[in-house]
């Protein structure tokens, strides 16, 4: 059973039926098919209490019918269904003692993307593909490769060159085939290159979590802004602070926002949807800086930072992340790769969350944002902790300085501890 009544393409309109099995836009213009649910039919029976009284397991499933690919296709993981917390220590040491963590680190690959590719990789095994094929930094095509491994599909991953070795190590586990590619034209991103052609010589089931390249997936995220919504007891917070790279996640959280007013599920203001990018890679930033449209979005010609999972030269998925944050009175901040790995220390020592870099970046911005005046200490923000910490030791462990090495021995133990 199924409420997906369309899918609409948010570049020129064009519309699909569920039936038709459609990807891409026939249009060839990098539209994204968003999905149009029978909004009227749900509300009959999508109530709070009946959701409320579901048992909170069943992972991005819990909320079937909201998603556009078959249930009983997906994977037995249990993703989502996160801790929503205050860390008080953090809250203190920041002064925002109502912020609140959404650790997506607990995800089942350890990343939030598993939201995502629950629903991309059900829907392929739904359609009965054989191979399914991604462009990743890492965390993205770990999570499919997961699924893919638990539902018995191939799995193909074109990650950069300089992929982290936790999540190549990830991806090989899983039983993916890797393929690290070179960037060879500035501005573009030659993992979808790659990925592009792929699908286009093979047929493969192209799931990498970019809503132009697939539609599916784009809507596993959007399960976050409904927990948050139930964990608060039926309502939003002030504001969600959203690591965002190619802008499907906060598209995403847009997108559950929506879902919930409509449904008439939340009531009241819409929480302001902030985007953080970093200072090395921030088209999507700078374009809400300067007021721009998307489609004046000019793409990063040569991205830089230590936030791997945020590196996409441009946001596929901007159009809808700055439509999100137009329409809720949120903002984009930027912040550098110092205030990252500070972030990252915060938060493992004061909230005992280890996030990497791509995950942290949050917290750097709660801090800036509160410098710049759009954040006060009332504000209830939730930030979103993405991925963890340990997906990218490598960044990590030269931070943390030399390990002293002792024998079992006090006085030894008494030097380094200065006693
Ligand atoms: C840990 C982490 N956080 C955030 C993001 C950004 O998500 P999006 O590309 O949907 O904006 C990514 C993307 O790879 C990621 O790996
Ligand atoms: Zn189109």
């Amino acid at each position: 059973m199924s409420f997906v009544r369309e899918l609409v393409c948010s570049r020129c309109g064009r519309s699909y039926l569920p039936t038709e099995r459609p990807v891409l836009c026939a249009s060839r213009d990098l539209g994204r098919l968003d999905v149009v649910y029978d909004y009227e039919e749900l509300k009959e029976f999508l109530t709070r209490e009946a959701v409320s009284r579901r048992p909170w397991a069943g992972g991005v499933w819990r909320y079937w019918e909201l998603l556009p690919a078959a249930m009983e296709f997906g994977a037995p993981f249990d993703e989502g269904l996160t801790p929503l917390f205050c860390a008080r220590r953090l809250n203190d040491h920041l002064g925002l003692r109502r912020m609140r963590l959404k650790d997506e680190t607990r995800n089942p690959t350890s990343s939030f993307k598993d939201r995502a590719m629950a629903v991309g990789a059900a829907k392929a095994a739904e359609w009965g593909a054989e191979t399914v094929v991604t462009a990743s930094s890492g965390n993205a095509a770990s999570a499919l490769a997961a699924y893919a491994a638990s539902l018995g599909l191939k799995c193909v991953a074109f990650v950069p060159e300089n992929v982290s070795l936790g999540k190549a190590a990830q991806l090989i586990s899983y039983g993916a085939r890797l393929f690290r590619v070179k960037s060879v034209e500035e501005g573009r991103d030659p993992t979808v290159q790659a990925m592009l052609r792929a699908v286009e010589e093979f047929g493969w089931y192209p799931c990498p979590s970019f809503g132009p390249f697939n539609p599916y997936q784009v809507e596993g995220p959007k399960t976050i802004v409904y927990e948050v919504a139930e964990q608060l007891g039926w309502r939003f917070p002030d504001a969600f602070i959203v690591p965002t790279g190619s802008g499907c996640l906060l598209a995403g959280i847009w997108k559950g926002v929506r879902d919930l007013v409509e449904l008439g599920l939340v009531e009241g203001e819409m929480p302001r949807l902030i985007a953080v990018q970093p200072e090395g890679n921030q088209p999507l930033v700078r374009a809400v800086r300067k007021g721009l449209s998307f489609s004046d979005v000019v793409p990063e010609r040569s991205p830089k930072s230590i936030a791997s999972g945020l590196l996409d030269p441009y946001p596929w998925d901007g159009d809808a992340a700055m439509e999100g944050i137009r329409r809720t009175g949120g903002t984009g901040v930027a912040v550098t790769d110092e205030e990252i790995l500070e972030a990252v220390k915060l938060l493992a020592s004061k909230a005992g969350v280890f996030a990497e870099p791509s995950g942290a970046v949050g917290v750097a911005a709660a801090v800036r944002l509160q410098d710049e005046g759009h954040l006060d200490g009332s504000d209830e923000v939730v930030v979103l902790v993405t991925g963890s910490g340990l997906k990218e030791v490598e960044k990590l462990v030269p931070t943390v300085g030399e390990i002293p090495l002792i024998t079992p021995d006090v006085e030894q133990l008494r030097r380094y501890l200065g006693t």
